[in-house]
């Protein structure tokens, strides 16, 4: 395939950047979306170029890291990871347009990687269960109804790759937050910190800067990993059950 990419080139945090158009030759229909950046990189660092600034890490469609937008859909055309997106979508002589995640809470460093650590904070906010470590318990030892085990496990398979939060024309992280709360306040090991946990959370989503959902949808039909809509509508359940919790204290 012969393709015509334009990629937003950005030197660093500050840089006004702007869209640089590339032709590049010889993409195979197997490649990985990241492997076909991998040749345009090989590409221009034998002509001396600075080579694009991409995140990835695992290419499984695990760790989240990677992430952009192209022609305007967070992942691309399928739902799916970036990693895991193949260069069969495309057709030879396209023109392919690719961005960075684009939201405030989410700065770009350079190019198409940007700062996600607002997620860690929100993470770090009550994202957590408290539990002695050491061995791990017998998996029968604590028993969980199967929906509530289902519903926790779906949600546990949020990435954390922020596509929900590109994809969202109000730039929110409900979808994300609401998987997290999700997973853990359904399960008994999640519990002790089930009314903090979704009052920190989302103070700390709002102060980072995340807009507020209007029930848009984009979030869940970007999601890599089918995180459902009513998600959202748990969180909020959560959130509310939280307030009344804490007025009563
Ligand atoms: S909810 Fe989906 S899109 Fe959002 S961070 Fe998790 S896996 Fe990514
Ligand atoms: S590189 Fe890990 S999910 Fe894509």
């Amino acid at each position: 395939m012969k393709l015509k990419l334009k990629i937003w080139r950005q030197k660093n945090a500050v840089d006004a950047g702007g869209m640089v158009s590339y032709d590049l030759e010889g993409v195979s229909t197997d490649m990985s979306f990241l492997e076909m950046l991998d040749t345009l990189n090989e590409k221009l660092i034998m002509e001396g170029e600075d080579p694009v600034a991409f995140d990835h890490d695992c290419r499984e469609g695990i760790c989240g890291s990677c992430g952009v937008v192209i022609n305007g859909d967070a992942h691309g055309p399928e739902q799916t990871t970036t990693c895991q997106l193949h260069m069969r979508s495309f057709k030879d002589g396209e023109e392919i347009i690719i961005e960075p995640w684009r939201a405030a809470p989410f700065p770009v460093i350079k190019d198409l990687v940007v700062d996600r650590g607002a997620f860690d904070r929100i993470i770090g906010a009550g994202g957590y269960i408290t539990a002695p470590t050491g061995s791990s318990p017998e998996g029968n030892s604590t028993r969980i109804p199967k929906p509530d085990a289902d519903a926790a496990f779906a949600n546990a398979t949020c990435i954390g790759c922020g596509a929900c939060v590109a994809a969202c024309p109000n730039g929110s992280a409900s979808l994300f937050v609401s998987a997290k709360v999700t997973h853990l306040n359904l399960l008994p090991q999640g519990q002790p910190e089930r009314t903090t946990r979704v009052l920190d959370m989302v103070e700390q989503m709002d102060a980072e800067g995340f807009g507020g959902c209007t029930n848009t949808g984009m979030c869940t039909v970007s999601c890599p990993k089918e995180i459902p809509f009513t998600s959202i509508a748990n969180l909020n359940k959560e959130y509310r059950r939280a307030v009344q919790q804490s007025n009563k204290a």
